[in-house]
């Protein structure tokens, strides 16, 4: 059955930074981080798929600003590239001290894939592509697809 194009939903995820999030300088834990945007993009995938997903690769993040104790985050989750049974799917990190404005701290792109009870990848439906954006983010999701098998070959010949 072919499966019909889709919208991405798109997932806000608020948290405060507690105490047990950070590191030994009181910033946010690194981990503790792509733990976050790990969640927001499992419910992302799952809210699109409405399937179980799993994380498959986490691709390349830079820490653009630190976080601190008692900040808050913002997490957005968008889908911005199908394959047959994966997803990419971008996620974008806001930081607000106090009650100042939102300011980005990190994007990172994850990909997932749909699976069965059995842990099988099963199809995913494709993604309406629209916008000038949409499109824009749909390139990068397909070159970093193309990056992570030309990597993934690259260490199986080592
Ligand atoms: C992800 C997983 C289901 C893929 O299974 P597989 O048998 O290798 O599947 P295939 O080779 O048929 O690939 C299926 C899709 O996954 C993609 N894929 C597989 N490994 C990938 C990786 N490391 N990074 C990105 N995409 C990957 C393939 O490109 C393919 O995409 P497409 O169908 O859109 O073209 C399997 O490797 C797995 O279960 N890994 C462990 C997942 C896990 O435990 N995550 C952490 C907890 S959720």
């Amino acid at each position: 059955m072919k499966l019909a194009p889709q919208a991405t939903p798109v997932v806000k995820m608020v948290e405060l930074i507690m105490p047990q999030d950070a590191n030994n300088f009181g910033t946010l834990f690194g981990g503790k981080l792509l733990e976050f945007i790990d969640k927001c993009a499992a419910i992302t995938a799952f809210r699109y798929t409405g399937t179980q997903v799993v994380t498959a690769s986490f691709e390349r993040i830079d820490f653009l600003e630190a976080i601190h104790i008692a900040d808050i985050i913002e997490l957005t989750g968008r889908i911005i590239f199908t394959g047959k049974t994966s997803l990419v799917i971008i996620v974008d990190v806001y930081r607000q001290k106090g009650n100042g404005p939102l300011t980005k701290a990190t994007s990172g792109y994850t990909v997932f894939v749909a699976v069965d009870a059995k842990g099988n990848p099963i199809p995913v439906p494709p993604l309406a592509v629209n916008t000038p954006e949409e499109k824009k983010l749909w390139e990068r999701g397909r070159e970093l697809k193309e990056h992570i098998k030309q990597r993934a070959e690259k260490d199986k010949s080592i």
